[in-house]
């Protein structure tokens, strides 16, 4: 009856039920018709292949869990997904809150704290302006890459005025008075920050790190008072590519894992290393499914 089982020599019958899901789930993952078994929400948030939840519905490195909150976690580190594009129009950007305060022990003349992102599919591109906003006194912050070669991406250097001086800052300076900033030029999949005391001047145990787009963040002296209200910094936005291949013209020689499956999909690759699918001119939908390309309507 089921002509691909008996082809690959499976006795139907001879295998119980539960021998058979896993085969079932890698079938419709590769056919990526998973939509009708696959859950496409959680709470509030839509995402879409190659995301997914449960066996064989995403692509390796896309695999996201719902908590009972309703929070959309991705992969391994349990990292937050705060955003995403719904099923009909996947864009490769992700946003996520690289926010932390620090307590810099007041003998401590060294600090060094990191920050990982949820897997090689993704990087904080050098295309995306987002800066490491450094907040504190009497530091000097140096960023180095420890996804890659562990190359300082930048430092900076951040000094206070009396209590009079800063309370009358205007917000959104960040120029080395309470705040200053490391621009990112690099691809970062991963980050140690080095913070060291610069020896004069006023020097704070608190210290906050945050990577923003570069005009986002607005500064607010206060903030160095009390604190960043994490509920209210804008996130870092990640870029996300398919990851087993360096670019598109591999990827192609590789027609089983290739993952630009839908018929009007097109290949390009990623600055951050990999390849993206997006539908061709005039049609919108789902690269990444088979049939997910549709025409667009109108004209
Ligand atoms: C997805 O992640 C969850 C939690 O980390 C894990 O239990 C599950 O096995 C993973 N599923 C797949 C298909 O990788
Ligand atoms: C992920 O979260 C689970 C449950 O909260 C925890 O046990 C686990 O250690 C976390 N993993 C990482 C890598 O943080
Ligand atoms: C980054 O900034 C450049 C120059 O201002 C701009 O051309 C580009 O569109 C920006 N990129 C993003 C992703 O915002
Ligand atoms: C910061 O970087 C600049 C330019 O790369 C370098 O000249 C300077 O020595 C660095 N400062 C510290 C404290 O590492
Ligand atoms: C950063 O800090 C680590 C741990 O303290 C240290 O091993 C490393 O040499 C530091 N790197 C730089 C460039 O300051
Ligand atoms: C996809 O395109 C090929 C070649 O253009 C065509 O033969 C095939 O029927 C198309 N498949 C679907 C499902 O439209």
């Amino acid at each position: 009856m089921n002509s691909c089982c008996t082809a690959t020599g499976l006795h139907k019958m001879a295998l119980p039920m539960a021998a058979l899901l896993p085969l079932v789930a890698t079938l419709l993952a590769a056919s990526a018709a998973a939509a009708a078994v696959c859950p496409t929400n959680c709470g509030l948030t839509d995402f879409s292949y190659p995301f997914g939840i449960g066996p064989g519905c995403s692509l390796p490195g896309f695999n996201l869990t719902c908590d009972t909150k309703n929070h959309l976690l991705l992969g391994s580190p349990n990292v937050t997904v705060d955003y995403m594009i719904s099923a009909s129009d996947p864009v490769s950007v992700l946003a996520v809150y690289v926010v932390r305060s620090v307590h810099m022990g007041s003998g401590a003349g060294m600090f060094s704290t990191s920050w990982e992102g949820p897997g090689t599919p993704f990087a904080i591109s050098s295309a995306s302006n987002m800066s490491l906003f450094v907040l504190g006194c009497g530091v000097t912050a140096t960023l180095l890459d420890r996804g890659g070669t562990g190359a300082v991406v930048g430092n900076c250097s951040v000094v206070c005025a009396g209590e009079e001086i800063m309370r009358r800052l205007p917000d959104g300076l960040c120029v080395g008075l309470g705040c200053c900033r490391i621009d990112l030029r690099a691809h970062l999949r991963a980050f140690t920050l080095n913070i060291s005391r610069a020896g004069h001047g006023v020097s704070s145990d608190k210290l906050s790190f945050l990577v923003a787009g570069r005009d986002r963040y607005t500064f607010r002296p206060s903030d160095l008072e009390h604190g960043i209200d994490v509920d209210k910094v804008p996130p870092a936005m990640l870029d996300w590519a398919i990851p087993d291949q360096p670019d598109c013209r591999r990827a192609m020689d590789d027609k089983v894992t290739y993952a630009c499956v839908s018929n009007q999909s097109e290949c390009q690759d990623s600055p951050i290393g990999g390849y993206v699918c997006r539908c061709s001119r005039g049609f919108s939908g789902n690269p990444y499914v088979v049939d997910g390309c549709t025409p667009d309507l109108g004209k």
